[in-house]
């Protein structure tokens, strides 16, 4: 087995925090055996008190024994004068403590374990790779037969209630919105898997069309529920870059290979300040109209005024820099990337905040046309159906069939025609609202964890930082066999990381105690810190101590 060339200190910083949580786990899984054996053997018969007590007497050796590996494993930080109670807890191997958070560490072992399958799939040559081929027949057969099997298997048709109005006309709603992700993210995925080169275009839709949800979405969210604690800033946080902080550090990765989730988290934060920042007037229609056009503003400044954008992010190139390791591209400068892929979608999220004000009046008229008597409904609705045709025609034929370079160059200008299409159509009538493929909006939910994880145990990088150019082959010389196989591994793993990722933020990130939300940021950076140093110390230390000599 060949390891990828420098072992960094962060991952070696992983080991040292993961090995010792793992055998808590195991440990805390064998207590609750034990408790549930005894506790058995303990109603059927009273005579066996005896063995009971000879159990716990072993069970105390043992802990003991247990308990001085734990201090061993983990003294660099026992030493921490102001660790919290339940770290103190969790170094004493404390039992009590880990059989009540003998879930918890499951869950974080179970992570664990998939970070060390993605090395194993992405950083040996443990299993095997080979090398993508398009075929335009098998890409639409295959996602022709995802629809044709959704279709049959998951089509169902929604009765919720809308949250403005309480009927049940919904327009933009949830089912709808994960479901439209689906559709998009399978695409989005085959495109990678078989380097589809000729749908580049309808791709960069497909992101345009996340960043306006993004929008949309924290919008919608800000305006009415009015949440802007930290808490939920933490939480939001966390789901963006909780799996993506372990990718890098585990696969020695610059965040902007996962380009995605910098993004993100940039539009996400800039609805909440717009949103944040004087929220008491958020009620009067001029002041989100000062706001809008303020988001504009920054954005013009930012991106379309010469320089001042390297100026901007120079300081943070550490986090956003990228540079392609393949010798055959051209080396750009450190920040192109991030350029690149932030201007591209630089307007959408502000026209995706703006649709969501307008949400509960369109909303309105929507109902009173369904209530309008059948043929000015009828025309009203072929009218707009008609528009919506042409205008995505258009849009199809003068700006869609450019050559990708031109293209990215009318992009940011012009995205927002084809999503805004999509939307009327998809709205066009009440029974066409009201349904919805839940296997796309299964989909649609997990998109972050699929897309992160494509990159490693689907595709192929086989070096830090590189682009996924080849494939993730189990079963070598069938590629259309290995292609479900690897499918079904990668999409069970990727919902799996998108549920340990929600148990761990329950855990990790209370909702209502901005004081234990505060001690966990702390501990956690405390802990990350300790380890870090311990990492540098043991991959460094020979080498120092041979120069001082
Ligand atoms: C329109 O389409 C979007 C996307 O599928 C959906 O989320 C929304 O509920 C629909 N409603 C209207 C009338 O825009
Ligand atoms: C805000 O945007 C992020 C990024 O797309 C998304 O994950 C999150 O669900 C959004 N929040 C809400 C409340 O829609």
């Amino acid at each position: 087995m060949e390891i990828s060339k420098p072992v960094t200190p962060g991952q070696v910083s992983f080991l040292l925090g993961f090995i010792p949580l793992f055998l808590a786990w195991l440990y805390s899984e064998l207590l609750e055996h034990r408790k549930k054996s005894a506790s058995l053997k303990g109603d059927r018969d009273s005579s066996i008190n005896l063995v009971v007590l000879d159990n716990i007497s072993n069970k105390e050796d043992e802990s003991s024994r247990l308990l001085e590996a734990g201090i061993q494993v983990a003294s660099p930080k026992a030493h921490n004068s102001y660790a919290s109670p339940s770290l103190v807890r969790f170094f004493l191997m404390d039992e009590a403590f880990l059989l009540e958070n003998r879930l918890t560490l499951r869950a974080i072992s179970e992570f664990g374990a998939y970070l060390v399958y993605y090395y194993i799939c992405d950083r040996t040559d443990l299993l095997g790779e080979s090398k993508k081929s398009y075929s335009r027949d098998l890409f639409l057969f295959l996602y022709s037969l995802l629809i044709l099997v959704a279709a049959v298997t998951s089509f169902k048709v929604h009765h919720d209630k809308s949250p403005f109005s309480g009927k049940s006309v919904l327009y933009l709603n949830r089912h709808q919105t994960e479901e439209w992700k689906g559709w998009m993210q399978v695409l989005f995925l085959m495109y990678h898997y078989f380097n589809a080169k000729e749908i580049y275009n309808a791709i960069r839709v497909f992101i345009a069309a996340y960043v306006w949800m993004t929008g949309f979405g924290n919008f919608s969210y800000y305006y009415v529920r009015k949440d802007f604690s930290l808490a939920r800033f933490a939480q939001m946080m966390w789901r963006l870059n909780f799996f993506v902080a372990f990718c890098c550090i585990v696969l020695n990765n610059d965040y902007m290979l996962y380009y995605i989730c910098p993004m993100h988290t940039l539009f996400t934060l800039m609805v909440y300040g717009a949103l944040g920042l004087l929220n008491k007037y958020n009620e009067l229609g001029s002041v989100i109209a000062i706001k809008i056009a303020a988001c504009f503003l920054v954005v013009i400044l930012i991106w379309e005024v010469p320089n001042v954008f390297d100026i901007l992010w120079s300081p943070f190139t550490f986090l956003l820099g990228y540079n392609d390791p393949d010798p055959s591209k051209p080396k750009l400068p450190r920040l192109h990337e991030w350029h690149f892929r932030s201007g591209l979608d630089r307007y959408i999220w502000i026209i995706g905040m703006i649709y969501a004000y307008y949400h509960p009046t369109v909303e309105k008229w929507m109902e009173k046309l369904e209530e309008t008597e059948a043929r000015k409904r009828i025309s009203i609705k072929t009218l707009a159906l008609a528009i919506s045709l042409l205008v995505g025609y258009l849009w199809f034929e003068y700006i869609y069939k450019l050559d990708k370079i031109t293209y990215n160059k009318f992009h940011p200008y012009t995205s927002w025609i084809p999503i805004t299409v999509y939307i009327c159509l998809r709205n066009l009538t009440q029974q066409f609202r009201n349904c919805s493929l839940t296997l796309f909006a299964w989909l649609g939910k997990i998109t972050l964890e699929t897309y992160i994880s494509q990159i490693h145990i689907w595709l192929r990088s086989g070096v830090p930082n590189g682009q996924p150019r080849l494939l993730l082959s189990l079963i070598p010389n069938y590629p259309l066999m290995n292609f479900m196989l690897v499918t079904a591994i990668y999409i069970a793993v990727s919902h799996r990381l998108f549920e340990l990722t929600n148990t761990l933020k329950t855990v990790f990130v209370p909702s209502r105690d901005n004081k234990r939300l505060m001690y966990n940021i702390a501990t956690a950076s405390v802990i990350a810190a300790a380890l870090y140093s311990l990492a540098y110390v043991l991959l460094n230390g020979p080498r120092m101590i041979q120069v001082n000599f």
